[in-house]
């Protein structure tokens, strides 16, 4: 493989001396043959150190994963064995991490609309933590819990007012957002007030999540120190202070080859301090410290397996080197102008020298996976492309569109392999279709 690719690929991966990639010690072209493409390829030992990696990093702290990235009971299982606690956003993420036997206590619910149904699963549950988004909420939560002589553990959210410097889509920090409760407008105070005040609610902290796949630590710096002025607002106005202070995921990753991926350990002490100082300097209680990352943990464990169909030269132009799947496994390129990078997998020692458009197979002519990638010379139908770093909101929002049937994830460890999701049949699409 080009070692430019080394930091974007999973951690195992290797180019055998006849050009066969290899992931987790397993030929990803005997995973092509036996499961068929496109697929999702998982290398457990990536995720497994990177987990242990920000385990460390906040040896004091607590760190959850973002299911929301990608999830699947046996996800769920993982997470849960390397000792970190699981973000859910809806009741489906719930309803699979309680399928996976999920220790309850280490599950934090988050979400900006959730529904009473949704609340009444959690409390059903006993999960650990319940991120409220509104005063709304708090006030339907604490009527649920009250009626079920419980109560719930709370943390608030709060927008800090921070702009991170990352694709508008997955901006939520700035005042102008649909998730939590605005600091600056007076919300945040206000919410926390109430929260106080209702008796089935057990306030144990604030949050804030400022965007996603953010590459600087200055604007989580800057959003500690805001925190650190609210908790002292807080504690002036009611005397309260918080245990807990959530700072949310969006650790950035290296998706292409000049991309320098965060470092969590720098990332992590730096944050320790600050909120150290913030906090200490105002004489409020230094609270302990949570994140939640999804995509640095996932992003680069997974590679997605395509066959290469149709290769289309247009003279003068470009050549379109089409694939088996598409928009429908990866709407990342399509909806955010993600980028990615490729190699073809059977032919891993080959030097890429012919630059390509690498296209899915969807009727949309924005369904290109990448613009302008070097493959080699020799590309052609049946080679099998591996389109790199797409473990992380690849798979969680694929969809059927054009009735594509969704991929399998297929794990690899030590030279074995296992289907943790199954490839869709044609029977599933249609099988809640009323007949
Ligand atoms: N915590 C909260 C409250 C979040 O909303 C998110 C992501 C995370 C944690 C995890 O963030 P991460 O560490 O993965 O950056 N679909 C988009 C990403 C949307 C992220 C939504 N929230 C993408 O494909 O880039």
């Amino acid at each position: 493989m080009p070692h430019t690719l080394r930091h974007v690929l999973p951690h195992t991966a290797r180019t055998r001396d006849d050009g066969v990639l290899e992931v987790g010690g397993v030929a990803v072209t005997d995973l092509a043959t036996e499961h068929g493409t496109p697929a999702f390829v998982f290398c457990e030992q990536t995720f497994r150190e990177r987990a242990r990696a920000y385990r460390e990093a906040y040896a004091d702290g607590i760190v959850c994963f973002a299911g929301k990235a990608f999830l699947c009971v046996e996800m769920a299982k993982m997470v849960a064995e390397e000792g970190l606690g699981i973000d859910v956003a809806s009741g489906g993420e719930l309803y699979t991490a309680l399928a996976a036997g999920f220790p309850v206590e280490r599950i934090v619910f988050h979400g900006n609309n959730k529904t009473d149904a949704e609340l009444e699963m959690g409390l059903e549950a006993g999960i650990g933590r319940f991120v409220c988004d509104s005063i709304d909420e708090l006030e339907r939560l604490d009527a649920l819990a009250r009626a079920r002589n419980v109560v719930a553990p709370v943390v608030v959210r709060v927008t800090p007012g921070v702009e991170a410097h990352t694709h508008e889509f997955i901006q939520t920090g700035q005042d102008d957002s649909k998730f939590g409760c605005s600091i600056e407008g007076g919300v945040a105070l206000e919410a926390v007030k109430r929260a106080l005040d209702l008796t089935a609610l057990q306030v144990i902290g604030f949050h804030s999540h400022i965007g996603s796949n953010i590459t600087g630590v200055e604007a989580f710096l800057r959003t500690v120190e805001i925190h650190a002025e609210f908790a002292a607002s807080v504690k002036d106005a009611t005397g309260f202070e918080a245990t807990e202070l959530n700072l949310g995921g969006g650790l950035g990753i290296a998706y292409t080859r000049g991309d320098i991926p965060a470092e969590v350990a720098r990332f992590a002490s730096e944050m320790r301090e600050k909120v150290d100082s913030e906090f200490t300097s105002r004489g409020v209680t230094v609270p302990r410290l949570a994140v939640e990352p999804g995509r640095w943990l996932i992003a680069n464990a997974m590679l997605t397996l395509y066959t290469v169909g149709v290769v289309k030269e247009i003279p003068g132009i470009r050549t379109y080197v089409s694939v088996d799947g598409g928009m429908s496994d990866n709407i990342r390129p399509a909806l955010y102008g993600a980028r990615y990078e490729a190699l073809l997998a059977n032919k891993a020692l080959e030097h890429g020298d012919r630059v390509v458009t690498i296209a899915g197979a969807h009727c949309e002519q924005g369904d290109l996976l990448i613009r302008d990638v070097a493959l080699p010379e020799s590309v052609r139908r049946g080679d099998l492309l591996a389109v790199c770093a797409t473990g992380a909101y690849g798979f969680s929002m694929a969809s059927n569109y054009n009735r594509f049937r969704r991929p399998p994830v297929i794990a690899v460890k030590d030279g074995a392999s296992r289907v943790i999701v199954r490839r869709e049949t044609y029977d599933d699409l249609i099988g809640r279709d009323v007949r």
